[in-house]
């Protein structure tokens, strides 16, 4: 028989290893892959395009409809577009990076593309992997299994340094430091984790061991289900 679909939440803040962790264990488990950072770092790079003020809410708020946002969820090439351009690139630029909080705050902007969340993960026929900040607590409250990555600032500011090539650590740690206190203390479904979740702390882990660990969850619940 097949392994029936299976939904999978994993979030964390940034620095975690959350994608490369997702991605693995999508592709390993033959599961569809969303990477919702992208798809709000995608509508943020629209706004700043198209002149929006991402320092008012309001003005947020009145174009988070406009722009038409598609994910590609193959884990070995995912793609996101809006108004079909490839924007995999400019997403994740610095001042996208700087931008990208403060347009996710907005309820307008979350409801949109929680809904957009919810509509993929409910196609996909195999099950996915959907990596975020609020996947757990709010976009898929009845995943199959849950997992919150952690991990020390020093830990998180020295993967994202070696990803961003030649970026100052401590500079790094800093912004980072300052997105997830504000990506956890917005009021609409902040970064948090589910009470049901399984917390790893992938601190003194290897990436391929973080992914072992997820994998082996993820088998787990297959067989129960
Ligand atoms: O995972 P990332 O660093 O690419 O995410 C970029 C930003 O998007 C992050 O700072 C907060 C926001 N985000 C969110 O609010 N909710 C999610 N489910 C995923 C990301």
């Amino acid at each position: 028989r097949t392994a029936p679909a299976v939904i999978v939440a994993i979030d964390g803040p940034s620095g975690t290893g959350k994608s490369s962790t997702s991605k693995a264990v999508a592709a390993k488990l033959g599961l569809s892959y969303l990477d919702t950072g992208a798809q709000y770092r995608a509508i943020t790079w629209w706004m700043v395009t198209n002149g929006i003020d991402v320092t008012d809410p309001s003005s947020i708020a009145a174009a988070a409809g406009k722009p038409e946002l598609v994910s590609g969820t193959d884990p070995s090439a995912p793609t996101i577009t809006v108004d079909g351009t490839d924007v995999a690139g400019p997403i994740r630029t610095q001042e996208v990076t700087s931008k990208v909080s403060a347009v996710s705050a907005v309820p307008e902007v979350r409801a949109r593309i929680t809904e957009l969340q919810r509509s993929i993960a409910s196609a996909a026929e195999k099950g996915i992997v959907v990596e975020g900040r609020d996947i757990g607590t709010t976009v898929l409250p009845d995943a199959d299994l849950k997992i919150f990555l952690t991990a020390s600032p020093e830990a998180r500011a020295a993967r994202r340094s070696g990803e961003l090539k030649g970026a100052d650590v401590n500079a790094t740690r800093e912004a980072l430091i300052k997105r997830d206190a504000a990506d956890s203390s917005r009021k609409t479904s902040p970064l948090a984790k589910a009470d049901d979740a399984v917390e790893v702390d992938t601190s003194d882990l290897t990436l391929q061991q973080v992914i072992e660990c997820v994998v082996t969850l993820v088998e787990e619940k297959r067989a129960t289900k």
